[in-house]
């Protein structure tokens, strides 16, 4: 079979390195792929959100099955052009990945099926905004509406935080277009655990949950990034709140989106807010997360792409997916500086003994070397009995991987581990 993975992230060179173990794939090819992704599959220089060159390529090559994972991608409705090409594709239509594309979208949804999240309440009107902030308490969260790369999202402290956030995002549009609708919320408390589904539409599955580590800094300090490191399973996540979860959250979004005449297909990600009332949904992303997915997948030992395809097809309900009891850790290397200004360019050695546990995110080959190319560079797991030996060992093994300007947390797992001993 030709694979076609859309997408060049540590997410992806974990999907390709889990979806080769399967002995019917024979040519794997990546858009745009990177510098580390290019050891696995064959890369091609054709940007993620490029649908009409995506679409070109996979007929050109004769792709047998692609598998979109960015949300750009995604929104854009890159599985909704290539399946009009005949080829089947792992990932949401663009009327299902809606869920993700707008959070307006995402809360009325919530709302009208009774799924617990924050209380909220949309404008299109700065006026109407300023207005309406007048009567909240403070801390108060304040969401540009559209795909803002993560970034979207302003925690105000004071009130003088949430006018400045409205009128920066409404007026200013410093998150661009996705600004001209925001989103105003309640804030919420408590641990956070991310959980990734497989769906076919009709049933969910989901994987084995994890936690993810945001802000730049040890002690959650720091800058907001796309995540500095993951463990898994979320020691938060009891099979009580599982329980609870899959019946008044999960099963009910399935069955929404249904009613919407949006069908779900693909990994639908729940983040969710352990709340003193409950679980409660504080966003929906319509893809695996990234670096959820380099613990996640390393856990599984059923075959990916096989249960891939049962989503595209709809018969997730008779395929195997079983994830191993044991734990996972990922400990993301950055360049310093990261996520504001950084510098790049600099070689990465990585010891051969450890390329299986090293997924690339951002390195390019320049002259036969590895290069640096981006904020978050590789992520590093390693999978163990317990949580303890999976962070102890994923350190080890960052110890040895080495580059000019390398920046790291150096807690990544403690709360987790602080809760498995509690
Ligand atoms: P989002 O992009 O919606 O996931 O938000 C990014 C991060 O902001 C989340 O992972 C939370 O840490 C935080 N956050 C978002 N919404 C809320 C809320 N209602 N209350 C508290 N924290 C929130
Ligand atoms: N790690 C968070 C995300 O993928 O959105």
């Amino acid at each position: 079979m030709k694979i076609l993975v859309v997408g060049g992230g540590g997410r992806e060179h974990a999907v390709i390195k889990a979806i080769k173990k399967n002995k019917e794939v024979k040519e794997i090819y990546a858009c745009p792929g990177n510098g580390g992704i290019a050891s696995d599959a064959t890369c091609v220089d054709i940007k993620a959100t490029d649908i009409e060159g995506i679409v070109n390529f996979a007929v050109e090559k004769g792709i047998d099955y692609a598998i979109v994972t960015p949300d750009d991608p995604l929104c854009l409705g890159c599985v909704d052009a290539l399946n009009g090409k005949g080829i089947p594709c792992f990932g949401p239509e663009k009327k299902a990945a809606i869920i993700e594309g707008s959070k307006a979208f995402s809360k009325d949804l919530m709302k009208k099926y009774g799924i617990p999240t924050a209380q909220y309440e949309v404008f299109t009107d700065r006026e109407k905004a300023l207005e309406y902030l007048k009567g909240c308490s403070m801390p108060i969260v304040i969401k540009a509406d559209g795909l803002a790369l993560g970034k979207g999202v302003i925690i105000a402290n004071t009130m003088v935080e949430a006018i400045d956030a409205v009128n920066s995002m409404m007026e200013s549009k410093i998150f661009g277009e996705s600004g001209s609708r925001v989103v105003i919320e309640e804030f919420l408390t408590g641990p956070e655990i991310s959980v990734l589904s497989f769906t076919d539409g009709k049933t969910v599955i989901p994987m084995v949950s994890s936690m993810d580590h945001k802000r730049a800094r040890d002690n959650d300090e720091g800058l907001n990034t796309g995540g500095m490191g993951t463990v898994a399973p979320n020691p938060y996540y009891t099979e009580d709140v599982a329980d609870e979860c899959m019946r008044k959250i999960f099963i009910p979004t399935i069955q929404a989106m249904n009613k919407e005449g949006r069908t779900f297909k693909g990994c639908l990600y729940f983040g969710l807010m352990l709340t003193p009332n409950g679980p409660k949904v504080i966003e929906y992303n319509c893809r695996f997360g990234d670096p959820e997915t380099q613990v996640v997948l390393p856990l599984l030992e059923s075959d990916l792409l096989t249960i891939m395809k049962a989503t595209t097809e709809g018969n997730l309900l008779e395929t195997e997916v079983n994830f191993s009891s044991g734990s996972a850790c990922c400990v993301i290397m950055a360049s310093d500086g990261y996520p504001s200004n950084y510098k790049k360019g600099y070689e990465i050695d990585i010891p051969q003994e450890l390329t299986d546990s090293v997924y690339v995110a951002g390195a390019v080959i320049k002259e036969g070397k590895l290069l640096t190319s981006g904020g978050r560079v590789l992520g590093v797991t390693a999978t163990a009995d317990t949580l303890k030996e999976a962070i102890d060992k994923a350190y080890s093994k960052v110890e040895k991987i080495s580059f000019k300007n390398a920046y790291y947390r150096k807690d990544i797992g403690k709360r987790a581990l602080l809760k498995t001993e509690a």
